[in-house]
């Protein structure tokens, strides 16, 4: 019997750098964060597709406050390691948030310049408060400022995957975060 039920990826995957464990406590700090943060109002949580399916799905069952969700996709252009800043939204949000307390949920903020395109493109649609909560971090890269109000973890610069980081669509399902042994060459976010 197998050990791991990942045995198929060992070939692939590097080291973990943040288990499963350790991603569970710090999404339970961050929900009673928010809860303290958010008392007498009900947050509207707006996740960033598909990456960051996972952490919104966890993080929205550790708030105990009345929440309501919302879905956007979004791709940025140039490679998996570079990107050009070009952002275009896939799939918009099915409501508006005019009024709201909105809480934008993001995988990893790399660049930045995804996170700066939807902050700009988001308040211009009036929301009553508008914050960032993001899972990673790769502080190194940045090539624009980024305001991320609730932060999971800071991370070196290498590329991860899995808890709905991808790469090539595959490794979502990690309940970990783990290092993709080979840095990717070309793609885009999703
Ligand atoms: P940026 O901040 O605009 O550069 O882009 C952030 C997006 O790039 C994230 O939401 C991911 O989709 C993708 N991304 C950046 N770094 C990684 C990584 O290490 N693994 C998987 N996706 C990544």
């Amino acid at each position: 019997m197998a050990t791991n039920k990942f045995y198929d990826l060992d070939e692939e995957l590097g080291e973990i750098l943040i288990s499963a464990e350790a991603i569970q406590k710090r999404v339970k700090e961050l929900g009673d964060e928010i809860t303290r943060d958010y008392r007498g109002k009900n947050p509207h949580l707006i996740c960033i597709l598909k990456g960051a399916c996972v952490f919104h799905a966890d993080l929205m069952r550790a708030i105990g406050l009345g929440i309501s969700v919302d879905f956007i996709a979004v791709a940025s252009y140039g490679s998996a390691t570079r990107s050009s800043g070009e952002v275009r939204i896939l799939k918009d949000l099915d409501e508006s948030i005019e009024g709201k307390d909105v809480l934008l949920i993001e995988d990893i903020v790399d660049t930045g310049l995804t996170l700066d395109y939807l902050l700009k493109n988001l308040s211009t649609r009036r929301p009553n408060s508008l914050r960032v909560v993001a899972l990673l971090s790769k502080p190194s890269r940045r090539l624009i400022p980024a305001r991320v109000d609730y932060m999971g973890f800071e991370i070196p610069d290498k590329f991860v995957v899995g808890y709905g980081l991808d790469y090539d669509q595959r490794y979502r399902n990690l309940p970990y975060i783990a290092v993709l042994k080979k840095e990717p060459e070309g793609g885009a976010r999703s």
